[in-house]
């Protein structure tokens, strides 16, 4: 249908997505695992459209070097890895998948949760290591998630999915920190506070923002300090969110009981002495990971590039000043 029209996809999606982009464009599917944005740009610098990852950096060099490049269709709901502003100038449309991952990224946060809390991980590690010799009553002893005050940092649809399951599923109390959600639009009772508050009070903090400038380092040596000696730190959001040496300090020097993580702050590097730690599970940034959601998160990010050249506005658009003046 737009033979002329090149879309690189940085990566194997899942094959959905790939398909329908097929029927209409001329698609080339990169393994761009760890390549250097030098090596993406001999396939992108014709391309009218490219699927992106969270893990591809496209800066405005990257979109300078691209002369033909239209639109941008990162293949996430986070889009930090993308100079919108960059884009916005060129009249790049850049796009994510809002809507796809929300609940599915919920159950993460409710897996590392209790994973921490009731020590899964820890008391896995010793099972197969051949040190269970019988019950103990004084073993393993977690925290009860059940009725325990959940925090949560950020209330936008990732974090009310979270707060839904801790008062639906397990009683718990919930407090959030959010600058534009109120209270009365959650729909079950839940608690606004400033972000100090929310650290004094809670149990266990999701950290649910977006990483923008105003984010980087939100949770670090002052706010752990902040927290109750037997909180525990849950980020599924984007690492730098967290000082990551800071955490690596409060859990070492027991300043919080424990945390589970699933993204870093240079991945697939992290902070190294995380990995001797007992009162932390890491993740590798799976908090998506199902084959349902990644299935939808393909279509969504195909969509919006069908869109796009079917001269809609994709339901995907971050930047969608662009199209006023079209
Ligand atoms: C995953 O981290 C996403 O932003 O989709
Ligand atoms: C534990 O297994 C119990 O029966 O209390």
């Amino acid at each position: 249908m737009f033979d002329n029209i090149k879309i690189v996809i940085t990566r194997a999606i899942p094959e959905n997505g790939i398909k329908i982009l097929m029927e209409k464009f001329k698609v080339e599917v990169l393994d761009g695992k760890n390549i250097s944005n030098n090596e993406l740009l001999t396939y992108t610098k014709d391309a009218d459209g490219i699927i992106s990852l969270l893990s591809d950096s496209i800066d405005k060099d990257f979109m300078l070097q691209c002369k033909k490049l239209k639109i941008i269709s990162n293949y996430a709901v986070g889009y930090n890895n993308i100079d919108i502003n960059a884009a916005t100038e060129r009249k790049i449309c850049v796009t994510n998948t809002p809507r796809t991952l929300d609940e599915t990224t919920a159950d993460f946060v409710f897996a590392l949760i209790l994973g921490i809390a009731r020590r899964i991980v820890e008391s896995d590690k010793f099972m197969r290591s051949g040190k269970f010799t019988g019950w103990g009553p004084l073993d393993f002893l977690g925290f009860d998630v059940y009725g325990a005050t959940l925090g949560i940092i950020g209330m936008g649809s990732i974090g009310k999915e979270v707060a839904r399951r801790g008062y639906y599923g397990f009683s718990m109390n919930i407090i959030y920190s959010d600058n534009s959600v109120n209270p009365e639009d959650i729909g079950f009772k839940v608690m606004k506070a400033d972000l100090s508050t929310v650290l004094k009070e809670a149990d266990f903090i999701s950290v649910n923002v977006p990483l923008t400038k105003n984010t980087y380092h939100l949770i670090g040596e002052n706010e752990f300090k902040q927290m109750k000696k037997t909180a525990y730190l849950i980020n599924t959001s984007r690492g730098p969110v967290v000082d990551e040496k800071a955490l690596l300090n409060a859990l070492k020097n027991k300043v919080i009981a424990g945390a589970a993580i699933d993204v870093y702050e240079r991945e697939p590097n992290f902070e190294k002495g995380l990995e001797e730690l007992d009162n932390i599970i890491m993740t590798p940034h799976i908090a998506s990971a199902t084959k349902r959601t990644r299935e939808l998160m393909a279509r969504k990010a195909a969509q919006n590039i069908i869109d796009f050249f079917e001269g809609k506005i994709p339901e995907g658009a971050i930047n969608k000043e662009i199209f006023s003046e079209r």
